[in-house]
């Protein structure tokens, strides 16, 4: 136990963690509460991930940095549970460079695993292989990454700094690589110099940013430093406990915190849920409230509902507050941030799945199991839609919670009822400024 709880004083940290299947609104989010932190850390996922800000008119997809890294005041961390792609890190870099952003503030964990060039191909060829039953992953080498790093076969981007122990590391692990692209029917002969000397520039341009960040984090938590943690992708593509093997290959729930990280459960305070009006989900794998009707189409449409990495149309569908009371079960929620309500301004009405019905069965938890998951049915209450409000949804929250439409306010409390968790957060647009923050914690407004 830290010193700060033994007296008893609560710790200043915050969690953001998607319910869904991603893309639920984390960088909006993120960027939103990251007014006034001391630190953004990501610790999971890699450039799978795409998160986007928007800053008056400037709009900003990251894949890889942390949130932070847009607000000058922030130290950005990027925790060891994290798989970095050195390239795509060094063009976010040079991205935000040329918008005039300093990233002087980044922290890379040395323990971080390095998603190297053959990790990308491993994901393309692992998913030809698998053909129709394929998950439909970013291609961003995320799971042959993580494979790796299980196995024991990863290198880190502190090894990036010590060539002799690199040289070594590259020699017991490329021949069993490209024994397994071989046998995948896509041999890969990988020139162990040329890739010793690429790694070993990347530890030149990173030298400076690549440290032990466990004791950085916790100590900024000791000194009462407001720190963030920014979650990638979402609950229902957790290794554990999404949709297996539709899932991406780390802990995206509130516990891969703590091992990615580097700091303990005790030091983390809030957990804000981020959730948006509907569902939606990109690639392949289960998904019990999908629509592929006209009503998906018009979410797809309003929502604008194409994936921030790789462009694809997400597959769209009513909320699933099964999906959701599993995130917040597994995270431990504190309260809710609900974004995209203003993409359902013009339904009717408004549907809610409660419970599945599985062989004639009504079930309330999640199941683990995919082919019952293929055959569940939704079951839905209707609410009352709200009709698109005639000013402008900066102006709308300016004038506070109250002025939003009753049939809104409703379907708010509803899911507060519904999942027993208070909604700190509402948001009715892309901007900063078209957010509601009804909280009453420490990092309120
Ligand atoms: P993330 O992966 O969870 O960070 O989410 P993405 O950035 O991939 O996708 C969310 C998209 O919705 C982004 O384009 C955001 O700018 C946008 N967005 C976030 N909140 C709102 C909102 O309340 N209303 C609308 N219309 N768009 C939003
Ligand atoms: P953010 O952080 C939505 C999905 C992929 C695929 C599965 C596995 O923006 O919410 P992977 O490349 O990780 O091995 O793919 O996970 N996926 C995401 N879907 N948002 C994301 O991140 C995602 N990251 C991965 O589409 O189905
Ligand atoms: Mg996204």
């Amino acid at each position: 136990m830290n010193l700060l709880t033994i007296i008893g004083v609560i710790l200043p940290t915050l969690a953001i963690i998607g319910t869904q299947w991603g893309d639920e609104g984390k960088g909006k989010i993120t960027d939103y509460l990251a007014e006034g932190a001391d630190m953004v850390v990501r610790f999971q996922g890699g450039a799978n991930a795409g998160h986007t800000i928007k800053i008056g008119e400037e709009v900003i997809a990251l894949h890889l940095l942390p949130s932070g890294m847009v607000r000058p005041d922030v130290i950005s961390v990027i925790g060891n549970g994290v798989v970095i792609d050195c390239e795509e890190m060094g063009k976010e870099i040079e991205g935000l460079k040329r918008s005039g952003r300093a990233v002087d503030g980044l922290r890379i964990s040395d323990r971080a695993n390095i998603v190297m060039p053959y990790h990308r191909l491993l994901d393309g060829a692992e998913e030809r292989a698998r053909g129709s039953k394929g998950v439909g992953t970013t291609g961003r080498g995320i799971g042959p990454c993580y494979s790796d790093k299980m196995a024991r076969s990863g290198i880190r981007m502190g090894d990036l700094l010590d060539e002799e122990y690199l040289r070594e590391r590259l020699s017991s692990i490329l021949p069993l690589k490209e024994r397994l692209t071989e046998s995948l029917g896509q041999p890969l002969e990988i020139d162990q110099e040329e890739l010793l000397e690429k790694l070993l520039d990347y530890g030149k341009i990173y030298k400076n940013h690549i440290v032990d960040t466990s004791p950085i984090i916790y100590d900024a938590i000791q000194k009462g430093k407001r720190v963030m943690f920014e979650g990638a992708q979402g609950t229902m593509l957790d290794i554990d406990y999404g949709t297996y093997p539709y899932v991406t290959s780390s802990n995206c729930t509130s516990a891969g915190i703590c091992s990615g990280a580097g700091i303990p459960p005790s030091m983390i305070e809030e957990v804000v849920g981020v959730m948006k009006a509907y569902t939606t989900r990109v690639g392949a794998g289960p998904f019990v409230t999908e629509l592929k009707d006209e009503v998906g189409e018009r979410l797809l449409h309003q929502g604008m509902e194409f994936g921030t990495t790789t462009g694809r149309p997400r597959r769209c569908g009513w909320l699933d507050l099964v999906v959701v009371r599993h995130a917040v079960r597994l995270n431990g929620l504190t309260s809710l941030a609900v974004t995209k309500l203003d993409v359902l301004n013009d339904m009717d009405t408004i549907k809610v799945c409660v419970a599945y019905e599985i062989d004639g069965q009504r079930v309330e938890n999640f199941p683990g199991s995919i082919a019952k998951l293929e055959r569940a049915r939704p079951i839905y209450e209707e609410l009352k839609g709200w009709k698109a409000w005639s000013e402008d949804t900066v102006a709308l929250c300016r004038k506070g919670y109250s002025a939003l439409p009753e049939e809104m306010r409703n379907f708010i409390t509803y899911v507060e009822q519904r999942t027993g968790v208070k909604v700190g957060i509402v948001s009715v647009g892309k901007g900063r400024d078209e957010t509601i923050d009804l909280r009453e914690t420490r990092w309120s407004k």
